[in-house]
């Protein structure tokens, strides 16, 4: 917690959270009960997106959360096409972030402001349905032997990306 949190209630911390949240959203898909989530919103915290959405499985370890889950607001939708509804209501540009043939590097990539940044689980990565909801799909550089790094690390650099480009650069 940040000193300036301190001996706040949870309500208000949210509050005050709500009024300075991004407008980038995030998303992973959890068919198996990916491990990786916990960090997905610990980072969604750490980097103040409007949310975080897990589409597939109700159901996720909360333990690498850090407890973060209690200060972000987080959605269950069931299904890709449920998710896709909400993406289309709330005006959000669907974003995979995967390593897949044709994906662009994100280092050459303009994310724009209303992203819902979307990963996939480990293993398959994103689905075939995520895959076609998605205006653009884009990969991080890699460089040693492995093929893929895990979903958390990647949505770590994908939410920097968004705020080195809509909060530093002009
Ligand atoms: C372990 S990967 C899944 C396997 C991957 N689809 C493959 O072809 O090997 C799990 C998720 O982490 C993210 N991810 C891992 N490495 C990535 C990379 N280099 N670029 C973009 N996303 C990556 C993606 O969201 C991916 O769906």
């Amino acid at each position: 917690m940040v000193d300036r949190y301190r001996y706040w209630t949870r309500e208000a911390i949210v509050a005050d959270l709500d009024l300075i949240r991004h407008p980038f959203h995030v998303a992973i898909e959890n068919w198996q009960h990916d491990f990786n989530i916990g960090t997905v919103v610990r980072n969604a915290n750490a980097f103040l997106a409007s949310a975080v959405h897990i589409v597939g499985k109700r159901r996720w370890n909360r333990r690498g959360a850090m407890v973060t889950d209690r200060y972000q607001h987080v959605m269950h939708h069931p299904d890709v096409v449920s998710f896709a509804a909400y993406g289309e209501q709330m005006d959000l540009d669907i974003i995979g972030i995967d390593l897949l043939p044709g994906s662009v590097p994100l280092e050459t990539a303009r994310l724009p402001s209303n992203a819902m940044l979307v990963f996939g689980q480990e293993g398959p990565g994103l689905s075939d349905a995520m895959q076609s909801i998605c205006s653009d799909v884009y990969s991080i550089a890699q460089y040693g032997s492995t093929r893929s790094i895990n979903a958390g690390v990647a949505s770590g650099i994908a939410m920097h990306t968004w705020i080195r480009q809509h909060k530093f650069d002009s």
